[in-house]
């Protein structure tokens, strides 16, 4: 099929890259002349695995290419629509610029029996708005949101969970006719997956793009109630990784997204939690996600509690000492920075006058753009030498598993480690004479 990707940020470079690869022909555009030029070379703007590999393969096959001209979108039978939704400047509500103006710019060029895919995350109502501007071109709106994950983005999207298709809809929920026609060719563009019999579910708009919100709503809520647990094991003594192990082995919990540590970060779950509860204050219904405020304030929390164990490890004070900072990233396999808690307490201890060096395997130039005031090493053991105190806040194999305990001893001047992601085996540090701090353990 003939598809279009319109914004090749994150979302829309990955989508366009991973449609190609399964025998689409793609374009895709975006107004960032620099980024176009990027992904034309097959050249991944951003660090994803896997992701240069299925760009250079689809320009090559010459199933895949770029452009910064929306003219281009015409022909095509479906465009995605992936561009941004950032957090506004004074508010906690979703910025819908950058999606009005991609269906400004597309709108022309649609023609009737085409299909609009929109991917980006919306606050609900959205589709239904934008539903009613394609209309007179005669071509149809699906909402078909994206769960993908930073690192794992092209596996994401080749091989999903889930598919979710928000259609036109009568009244009481049932697909129009150009609904059905719509999540038909929907079937058609997602073939290997339909055919390993992923889910595919087919709904009205705002299902659609209430799924997205309560996903990202869920698992946030997930980590902060393991995080809340940490704050109470922090006053018993309890070890809150055994206890999320122990309610984990419950099928009905699960252990995944109970890593209790310095919380979430990155460009999802925080601004989307946040848009999420701004439109419910609008839709008169605050009080029933209210709870994601809290959730918000315990995951911040978790950033200075980190803070304050490395003051309480040296004594009450950073003052002139100096600290390593393992990790920028808000996460391992993923060079993005965006509203990182490992920055946020690297700044904070910066704040309190230690000596602060930051390293990371991959996400140092971004935090150099953002945080120039701080220190960054690219090579871990140079940035381990002669540190007062060690704090892990990213838990990339570097440090998780590839830092020997009795190695870095050699390095450091205190044998003080704070593990801000509880991703060490806290047995072998102690062992090798470090004090060892986690969060939420004895
Ligand atoms: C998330 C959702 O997982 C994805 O489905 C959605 O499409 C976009 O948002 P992503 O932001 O890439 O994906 O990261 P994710 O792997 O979900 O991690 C989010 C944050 O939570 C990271 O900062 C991570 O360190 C933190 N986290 C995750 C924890 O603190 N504890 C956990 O147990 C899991």
């Amino acid at each position: 099929m003939r598809l279009s990707v319109i914004g090749c940020g994150y979302l829309g470079a990955v989508h366009a890259a991973a449609m190609a690869s399964i025998g689409h022909d793609v374009v895709g555009i975006d107004v960032d002349e620099q980024k176009v030029a990027t992904l034309a070379r097959g050249e991944a703007p951003f660090f994803e695995p896997g992701l240069a590999e299925i760009l250079t393969e689809g320009i090559a096959s010459g199933r895949l290419r770029f452009t910064t001209d929306m003219a281009e979108a015409h022909g095509a039978d479906v465009h995605f629509v992936g561009v941004g939704t950032p957090q506004q400047k004074d508010s906690h509500a979703a910025d819908l610029s950058y999606v009005n103006g991609a269906f400004d710019a597309l709108i022309p060029y649609l023609r009737p029996g085409d299909i609009v895919a929109g991917k980006s995350t919306v606050p609900v109502g959205t589709a239904a708005d934008l539903a009613e501007r394609v209309h007179p071109t005669g071509a149809t709106l699906v909402w078909n949101p994206e769960f993908l994950r930073e690192g794992w983005a092209v596996q994401d999207t080749i091989d999903p969970d889930r598919l979710v298709a928000g259609v036109p809809s009568t009244r009481s929920g049932v697909p129009t006719k150009d609904g059905d026609r719509a999540a038909g060719i929907l079937r058609e563009v997602y073939h290997p997956a339909i055919a390993k019999q992923t889910p595919f579910i087919v709904t009205d708009y705002a299902t659609a793009e209430l799924v997205k919100v309560a996903a990202n709503a869920f698992l946030a809520t997930k980590i902060s109630f393991i995080n809340a647990m940490a704050e109470i094991a922090e006053v018993t003594g309890a070890d809150v990784t055994q206890l999320a192990d122990a309610i984990g082995h419950d099928a009905r919990i699960g252990r995944r997204f109970l890593g209790a540590g310095i919380g979430f970060g990155g460009g999802c779950l925080p601004k989307d939690i946040r848009a999420f509860a701004a439109r419910a204050e609008e839709l008169g219904r605050g009080e029933s996600i209210s709870f994601l405020r809290e959730i918000d304030a315990i995951n911040l929390r978790r950033r200075d509690r980190a803070v304050q164990l490395v003051v309480e490890a040296l004594d009450g004070s950073v003052f002139e000492k100096k600290i390593t900072v393992l990790g920028a990233a808000f996460k391992p396999h993923s060079d993005d920075i965006r509203d990182s808690p490992a920055l946020d307490v690297a700044v904070q201890l910066r704040g309190l006058g230690a000596s602060v060096t930051v390293t990371d395997p991959a996400a140092i130039e971004n935090a150099k753009r953002v945080h120039p005031q701080l220190s960054y090493v690219e090579d871990r053991d140079e940035a381990l030498r002669g540190a007062d105190a060690v704090i892990v806040v990213t838990e990339w194999d570097e440090y998780r598993r590839e830092l020997a305990p009795e190695h870095a001893a050699t390095l450091v001047e205190g044998r003080i480690i704070v593990d801000g992601r509880n991703c060490l085996d806290s047995a072998a540090w102690r062992a090798a004479g470090w004090t060892y701090y986690g969060m939420g353990r004895p």
